[in-house]
């Protein structure tokens, strides 16, 4: 109940944010933003979980929603997917009740991503959705290592994934194994997910395309650590392709498949111009993405690699859905920002069917 009123409250007071942002922008005649709008929004909810963790932010989980996967142990299924590093939202959503949080991509050197704007709401099919074009912007690598050890999102001693991202196949084993020397000997739950599917940056799938240099990849990634390592797949990927290289992670101890990422729309389609957009396209995510993301999960799953349900996972009856298909984990993104309440909901529908 808390969390249904909560999660309604929250929602009007997002669309509050964005309509009076939209107003501002159209008397002073400059393109809306909706990143700004997140800005804002993030520095918010900073505040309030500062100030107001237990009754805005504390829910329990059920101890039968535990899983464990290649000895982590989440206490629930629920994850954030990879696109978020702020620290006290990750803080929030744990507390809300994630068994885990994947970083957002950490690339090789610092860059600022594509000029904005570079985030918008859409209607797609009847469904509403965020297109992003971020491009990975963050501080590199070597800023990462430096702070990564002391995120204060280790105190929930939950398993915290490392996405990693990279332009060549040396990129990511180099990057796989940076990240290792640092947390391997000072924390112990921690997984790797590999981003080979980013619609966002000019070379962000060309591992999807080249079967030789994916393998030559899994090698050397599953080389560089004993940590498990995840492999997130792209749904614009042929679903061909996908079992081929599924098949190829198979060969491997401590694997598991992601299931998916954001879905390339242009921007025609999202029927906008530059100054609204600056990319020709961007990453689709939210609703319109689930029924490909349940379709790959009920194909991959009986392969026997971990799955974690990734892309348009927006309600409880998802939840179950994906989980029904065979999904160890669930991973998701829009969703946190639009109604985070939908977390302790949805650990409340796992636990009534365990
Ligand atoms: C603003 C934003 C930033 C993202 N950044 C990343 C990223 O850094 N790395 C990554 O692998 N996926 C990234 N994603 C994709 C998400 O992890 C997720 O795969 C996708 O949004 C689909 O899930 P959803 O429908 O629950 O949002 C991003 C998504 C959004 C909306």
């Amino acid at each position: 109940m808390r969390a249904i009123v909560l999660g309604f409250g929250y929602k009007c007071v997002r669309r509050l944010a964005i309509v009076l942002a939209k107003t501002r922008c159209r008397l002073t005649l400059r393109p809306f933003d909706l990143e700004s709008v997140v800005e804002w929004g993030d520095g918010v909810f900073a505040l309030l979980y500062k100030r107001m963790r237990w009754p805005l932010f504390k829910y329990s989980i059920a101890s039968q929603n535990t899983v464990k996967v290649h000895g982590l142990v989440f206490p629930s299924p629920l994850i954030a997917a990879a696109f978020k590093s702020d620290v006290n939202m990750l803080g929030a959503w744990l507390d809300m009740g994630l068994g885990g949080v994947t970083l957002k991509t950490v690339m090789p050197h610092s860059r600022d991503g594509n000029p904005r704007p570079r985030m918008r709401e859409v209607r797609i099919d009847a469904q509403p959705g965020v297109v992003n074009a971020l491009g990975l912007p963050g501080s590199g690598i070597s800023a990462f290592c430096d702070a990564l050890p002391h995120l204060p999102v280790w105190k929930f001693n939950r398993p915290i994934g490392i996405s990693v991202g990279g332009d060549s196949v040396d990129d990511y084993i180099a990057g796989v194994q940076q990240i290792d020397a640092v947390l391997k000997t000072k924390r112990e739950h921690y997984y790797f997910e590999i981003n080979i599917s980013c619609p966002n940056t000019p070379e962000g799938k060309k591992l999807t395309a080249h079967f030789d240099l994916f393998s030559a990849m899994v090698a050397g990634v599953r080389g560089a650590t004993d940590a498990p390592i995840a492999i997130k797949f792209s749904p614009d990927q042929a679903t061909g392709d996908i079992l081929r290289m599924v098949t190829e992670v198979k060969r491997y101890n401590k694997m598991l498949v992601t299931l998916g990422n954001t879905q390339f729309c242009s921007r025609e389609k999202m029927d906008v111009s530059p100054q609204e957009f600056s990319m020709p396209g961007g990453g689709l995510s939210g609703p319109a993405l689930f029924n490909r993301t349940l379709e790959l999960t009920g194909l991959i799953a009986p392969l026997g690699v971990p799955v974690i349900a990734t892309g348009g996972i927006t309600t409880p009856d998802d939840v179950m859905a994906v989980l029904s298909a065979g999904a160890s984990l669930v991973g998701m993104a829009t969703v946190l920002v639009t109604n985070p309440y939908q977390i302790p909901r949805m650990n409340y529908k796992i636990s009534r069917q365990r």
